[in-house]
């Protein structure tokens, strides 16, 4: 199918301005996937040289599949949200058990990967396979909503709708990356530079943001909000235990008090309910092992990596 004049503007400019990311350049399955993982709560900065250290350290599948989840979750520092690494962890596992070690390339099937959600399904589908199918994050969702929505809330259903429909035939993996990187570097959340962007002829919000800065400042609410409080929030003291963990040499544990001072400096006695807590989920979810005495014994004593 041929290309509208809109296709081709956002294309030809992706040509000229793409930022040259590692994981653009490979379309093996698995290193996308890592890559699509890390990106998922991580920015592109700070993802970049951790995915290049974590395909070095474990090349392929099966290399993470063989790891022990402390050393995949040792490996996942610093980016935070630990939770992905045991969950990608599993996934080898499942994957090298299940499925000779090969992800399947249909969406679909991909889904029925336990870790795998629909956005990062069509992600590895997209762009390991060459499937035509959206891929929608959080700026496409954006650079979607103002090209075709103006700067209204969109429905989730009619923005889908509209991806689909955009979509050009055979050149999906540009495509979407044209859409990620005009989100990231043009058609940014605060200020965006419509006067640079290739398609603001052709996009609803434009006409609004160019009328000044004072239409740029009442850019709509959801492109606003706060960040939610970080230090002295629950992820705060989860990262800061697997952090804590992660310092240990392998095999050792920490009792709960050491654990506790490690994270508060006036933690005492009294307080080893609310870390108790924190590590029980902590330990449901794969990413520390809790070592008690007998089963029956209410506090663990001590807690490490699962090894
Ligand atoms: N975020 C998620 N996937 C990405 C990709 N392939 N390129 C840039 N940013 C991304």
């Amino acid at each position: 199918m041929s290309l509208s004049p809109f296709q081709t503007r956002l294309l030809a400019w992706y040509q000229h301005y793409q930022r040259l990311l590692p994981w653009r350049t490979t379309k093996d399955p698995y290193a996308i996937l890592v890559s699509e993982v890390m990106l998922q709560q991580t920015q592109v900065e700070r993802v970049a040289p951790k995915y290049l250290e974590f395909l070095a350290r474990f090349p392929t599948l099966e290399a993470l599949a063989r790891a022990t989840p402390a050393e995949v979750i040792r490996a996942w520092r610093p980016l935070g949200y630990n939770l992905r690494a045991v969950r990608l962890h599993l996934l080898a596992v499942e994957v090298v058990q299940r499925r000779q070690g090969v992800l399947p390339q249909d969406p679909t099937a991909l889904r029925l990967l336990k870790g795998i959600g629909p956005y990062t399904a069509a992600a590895v589908a997209c762009f390991a396979f060459g499937q035509d199918l959206p891929v929608i994050d959080t700026n496409v969702r954006r650079v979607l909503g103002r090209l075709f929505h103006g700067v209204a809330q969109v429905k989730e259903r009619d923005l889908q709708a509209t991806a689909r429909e955009v979509l050009p035939t055979d050149q999906s993996a540009a495509w979407n990356q044209a859409l990620m990187d005009l989100g990231a570097t043009l058609c940014t959340s605060q200020r965006p530079h419509c006067p640079l962007c290739p398609v603001s002829g052709d996009c609803k919000a434009a006409p609004l943001f160019l009328q000044g800065e004072g239409r740029v400042a009442e850019a709509p609410e959801q492109y606003r909000a706060a960040p939610p409080p970080f230090k002295g929030s629950r992820r705060y003291y989860r990262g800061r235990i697997v952090d804590h963990l992660r310092t240990l040499d392998p095999g050792a544990t920490v009792d709960l008090l050491a654990l506790g001072q490690a994270l508060l400096p006036d933690f005492q006695a009294q307080d080893l309910p609310w870390l108790d807590e924190l590590l029980e989920r902590l330990a449901q979810e794969g990413l520390v092992r809790l070592h008690r005495s007998s089963p029956q014994d209410g506090l663990p004593q001590a807690v490490g990596l699962p090894e």
